[in-house]
Order: structure tokens, then C-alpha cells, then sequence
């Protein structure tokens, strides 16, 4: 029978097995896939694995401290941050374009963990034990989309922790690839991960970077995290988590209007709500959220947050359009 148990025992004995006295390492992306392969292949092989997080300065707030505080207090895990924001935002300096966009982070990113990667390998070999797997999240879904080739790919260049480098000499370590998300969470809440990293909703890998229309700057990205925080805060304070698939908030650095706030006017940016509710991303319809929240929003958003002086509602579903702008 089916129980989370039964997946955490047998995968366990999988990856010893599988691993031996070698050295295994991961990339963490603070979202739920990673870090519950991470705490999976922990429970495994303990201080044989090295987990890599790469702070691209992308992250909305609190994102990074709970992979580093949180996750790493709950599994223990040997943890190497490595501080990429610099890079990344002269990387993206003067780019506008979503498509580019896109690419500069996935470049930047593999780029960084590679650097972090042999690092960890050259260590290692001190030690004597070499560097031969990779962990990755990769879900049943995952599986099953790679190989009867949807659409996706084709409208945006997704950036995933899962797509690292090609010309691998690794062997993989996919403990999770015959579960579906809600086991992946369940499986996590049984080796005791954190619920904030468990019941995380669909993050993309480029992070802020394509929910800023427009240059991505650190100034706009600390507006944007804001904002985010504010939305996130509200949704959870009015139980809809749960209700709803992720809710992307968006800021608009292209577009200014003109407001009027205390006595002045105000010619200030707009931030764009895009709560959806969804089966598997592939489609979604907008969520009816409840007019008092979106109202409690939308007030401390425009009191709070600088430079922002209006906030709208994207009523669109998907199809035409994505669940994220760019
Ligand atoms: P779209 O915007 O294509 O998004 O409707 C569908 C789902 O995918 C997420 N998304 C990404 N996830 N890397 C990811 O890991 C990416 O590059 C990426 N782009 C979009 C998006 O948040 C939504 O859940």
C-alpha cells in the first residue's frame, strides 16, 4: 500500500544502494520539488551530500533566510549559498526584452552553480571521495511532459533547476519521480520540512526577474518584493492559499499614472494582482477572489509601498493569456 512512509523507507534504501561511500550534490531553488528530493537524499546519505542555493537576488522576501535558516535547521543539510545578486543584475542591466530575459538568468545561473559545483568537487577530491551524483526534483509529471512533448517550451524558454548542464558526467538521484506534486508535499510534511516550504505554491525559476515589465533593476525588484509581501500576507491572513494555484504579482516599471495621494499628485508605477486558479498551469481561469481582500490589497499596497500609486486586477484567463507576464 501507498504510504508516505513506505516512499521515504524504500527510496532510502534506494539511494544508499545507489550512492555507496561516493558524494552526491543538488541544487535547492527554495521551492517544494528541490527541497524535498534534498531532504530525502539527506535522510540517505547525511553529510555525503552538498546542496547548493544560488541567491540570484530573484527571490521574493523571507525566500532565501528560510532556505538557509528554516530547511536548513529542519534537515541538517550541508548548505552552500552563494551570493550571485551582483552578477545577475549586471547580467540583466539594460534588458527588456522577456525572452532575453529569460535566457541571461538560465545562463547566469547554470554559470554560478557550475563555478560553486567544482568547488564542492575539488574539495571532495581532498577527502578522497569523488563527486558523481546529482539530485534533482523531477516529478512523474515531469517524466511524462519531457517525454510526450508538450507545447510549453515553445511559447517561453523555462528556466528550471531541473535543466542544468547537459554535458554532465553525473549520475542522477530522482527520488521523486513517481509521485505527483500533492505526494511531494505529503512526503515533505513526513520529513518534517518546514509548511511555509512544503505548501509553497508554483514559483518560477527566473523569479522576479519576468515580474517586472521592464528593465529589472534592484531598485524596482525591492518595490516589487514589497508589493509581493503584502499580497502573499493578505491571502494568507484570508485562508486562500490553499484555494488558489500561486497569484504573481506584477509590476509594471514602464508604465507610470498620474494619482493623487495626500495633497500631491503623484505620477507613480502600477502593480498588476494575477491570482489564477488551476489543475496544472496548463490552463487556468482567474480567481474571484473576495472583494474586501483584494480591497485590503490594494490599500496597503498603494500606502506602502513607494512609487506605486494604483493596483489592478488581471481578469484574463489562460488561454490567451500565460499565468505569468513575460
Ligand atoms: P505560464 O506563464 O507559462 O506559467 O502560464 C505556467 C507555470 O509555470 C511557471 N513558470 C515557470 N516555472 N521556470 C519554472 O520553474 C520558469 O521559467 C517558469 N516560467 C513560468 C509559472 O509560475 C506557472 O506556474
Amino acid at each position: 500500500t501507498w504510504t508516505t512512509g513506505n516512499v521515504i523507507e524504500e527510496q532510502v534504501e534506494a539511494i544508499r544502494e545507489q550512492v555507496g561511500t561516493k558524494r552526491a550534490i543538488c541544487a535547492l531553488s527554495g521551492g517544494v520539488d528541490s527541497a524535498v528530493a534534498a531532504a530525502l537524499v539527506q535522510k540517505a546519505i547525511g553529510s555525503q551530500l552538498t546542496c547548493v542555493y544560488v541567491d540570484h537576488g530573484l527571490m521574493r522576501k523571507g525566500e532565501t533566510a528560510q532556505v538557509e535558516k528554516d530547511f536548513v535547521a529542519a534537515t541538517g543539510v550541508q548548505l552552500r549559498v552563494v551570493d550571485a545578486e551582483k552578477r545577475f543584475l549586471t547580467a540583466l542591466e539594460g534588458v527588456s526584452d522577456p525572452e532575453e530575459k529569460r535566457k541571461i538568468i538560465g545562463r547566469e545561473f547554470i554559470r554560478v552553480f557550475e563555478q560553486a559545483q567544482a568547488e564542492i568537487i575539488a574539495e571532495a577530491g581532498a577527502s578522497g571521495e569523488p563527486v558523481e551524483f546529482l539530485v534533482q526534483g523531477t516529478l512523474y509529471p515531469d517524466v511524462v511532459e519531457s517525454g510526450g512533448g508538450t507545447g510549453t517550451a515553445n511559447i517561453k524558454s523555462h528556466h528550471n533547476v531541473g535543466g542544468l548542464p547537459e554535458d554532465l558526467e553525473f549520475q542522477l538521484i530522482e527520488p521523486l519521480r513517481k509521485l505527483f506534486k500533492d505526494e511531494v508535499r505529503m512526503v515533505g510534511q513526513e520529513l518534517g520540512l518546514p509548511e511555509e516550504i512544503v505548501q509553497r505554491q508554483p514559483f518560477p525559476g527566473p523569479g522576479l526577474g519576468i515580474r517586472i515589465v521592464g528593465e529589472v533593476t534592484k531598485e524596482r525588484l525591492d518595490l516589487l518584493r514589497e508589493a509581493d509581501a503584502i499580497a502573499r500576507e493578505e491571502l494568507t491572513a484570508a485562508g486562500l492559499d490553499r484555494e488558489i494555484w500561486q497569484c504573481p504579482v506584477v509590476l509594471l516599471a514602464d508604465v507610470r499614472s498620474v494619482g493623487v495621494q495626500g495633497d500631491g499628485r503623484t505620477y507613480g508605477h502600477p502593480i498588476v494582482l494575477r491570482p489564477v486558479s488551476s489543475e496544472d498551469a496548463m490552463t487556468a481561469d482567474w480567481s474571484r477572489l473576495p472583494y474586501d481582500v483584494l480591497s485590503k490589497i490594494s490599500t496597503r499596497i498603494t500606502n506602502e509601498v513607494r512609487d506605486v500609486n494604483r493596483v489592478v486586477l488581471d481578469v484574463t484567463s489562460k488561454p490567451p493569456g500565460t499565468i505569468e507576464w513575460e
